[in-house]
């Protein structure tokens, strides 16, 4: 590679310097006034995350994690309730019901979006089922009127893992303003990212929203006075300072990310047996990963590695064969599209900030691979 710069999956610190003066100017605030818990930063970044989304209700917390935790909670999740889910996502979705403790009840996903298969939910739907758990991955949104449509036939409550979607649309509707709770996170790498962890839930229904309040400050609302047993969960002030500078620039960002998944496309159209990300007509994906399939992944990974060209998989285990889901009772062959896509899908770099260039040694590599 000579003198040329080594890729990133990743470049943080490309996007900090196009915004440097406003971050340094909104950390330097919080810092002088001495107000790092709650408060008017973070009461004003969730007015705005709140208008953005177009929803009633926006409570920071301190992770995606905790969000779609306390969703569950603030939706009437109770112990022994089930909570039908992907098998296709990071591990918290599922882990959190756990926490309840309910049971998380997997459902195959749909061949081209990877997302949660509707026609295959209410199968799985049975008198202790509580709550529906769409996740939007890689920041495409799932069939969100055949899973509302399910819910209201079962009266069930949808919670949407947000975690990969902010700015994401579905019919023209922002994910996260569909179903009655929404959880977000601002994990650095996510599209909207802090400078350590973060989380939102998103609600329209007032009373979800104050138990959520409640809940993530030990279940109180006075001072001392404890209502219910909760968590220690708040967004920091930094963080909420941080994130309210970048939300200006978020839909700037995931337009990049568009142009930047459009010259991938591009590059990959006829290269060996790639598919690359189908986005359904009605979806506005705003492409929190790039991920391309193909029959032999692992060797793919291994030739990317061998170029120095860095690239992940998302992800390489569906969640009813980790071990720590054991005890569900699944085994290979029980979700039979989510394993096939967890055996085939990688990730290539894609943030707002990537190079034409960086972006055609990347497709120079993956293609080089079928030479
Ligand atoms: C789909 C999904 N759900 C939940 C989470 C959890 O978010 P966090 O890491 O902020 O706890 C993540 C990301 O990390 C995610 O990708």
């Amino acid at each position: 590679m000579g003198d040329q710069q080594k890729l990133q999956f990743l470049d943080l610190v490309a996007q900090y310097r196009t915004i440097k003066p406003e971050v340094d100017a909104a950390i330097e605030k919080v810092v002088s006034s001495g107000g790092f818990i709650l408060g008017r930063t973070v009461e004003e970044f969730e007015a705005g995350v709140a208008a953005y989304v177009g929803v009633r209700h926006a409570v920071g917390v301190n992770s995606g994690t905790d969000a779609l935790y306390l969703a569950l909670k603030a939706a009437g999740v109770r112990a022994g309730d089930e909570v039908i889910t992907t098998p296709f996502t990071f591990i918290a979705t599922a882990e959190v019901v756990t926490w309840v403790p309910a049971t998380p009840v997997f459902v195959d996903i749909c061949p081209d979006t990877l997302n949660i298969d509707p026609a295959r939910i209410e199968a799985a739907i049975t008198k202790k089922t509580r709550a529906i758990m769409p996740v939007h991955i890689y920041g495409q949104a799932a069939d969100m009127d055949e899973i509302m449509a399910i819910a209201k036939r079962h009266d069930l409550a949808v919670i949407e893992d947000c975690a990969q979607s902010l700015g994401a649309a579905y019919r023209g509707r922002q994910t996260g303003s569909i179903g009655r709770i929404a959880g977000l996170s601002f994990y650095p790498s996510k599209n909207l990212g802090a400078y350590g962890d973060g989380g939102m839930i998103l609600t329209d229904d007032d009373a979800a929203a104050r138990e959520c309040r409640m809940l993530r400050q030990h279940g109180s609302e006075k001072t001392y006075h404890h209502v219910k047993i909760g968590v220690n969960s708040r967004l920091d002030a930094l963080q909420a300072a941080v994130l309210a500078v970048k939300l200006k620039y978020l839909d700037r960002w995931n337009r990049s990310r568009r142009e930047k998944a459009a010259h991938y496309d591009a590059r990959f159209a006829g290269v060996g047996d790639i598919v690359t990300p189908e986005v359904r007509g009605y979806n506005d994906m705003i492409y929190h990963q790039y991920t391309l399939r193909t029959a032999r992944r692992d060797a793919m990974v291994e030739h990317l590695r061998q170029h120095q060209v860095p690239c992940a998989v998302h992800y390489p285990i569906p969640l009813h064969l980790q071990p720590a889901f054991e005890s569900l009772g699944k085994r290979q062959g029980s979700f039979p599209v989510a394993e096939d896509a967890a055996s085939r899908v990688f990730s290539l770099p894609i943030y707002p900030e990537i190079t034409g260039e960086q972006q055609d040694r990347v497709a120079d590599a993956v293609a080089g691979f079928f030479k």
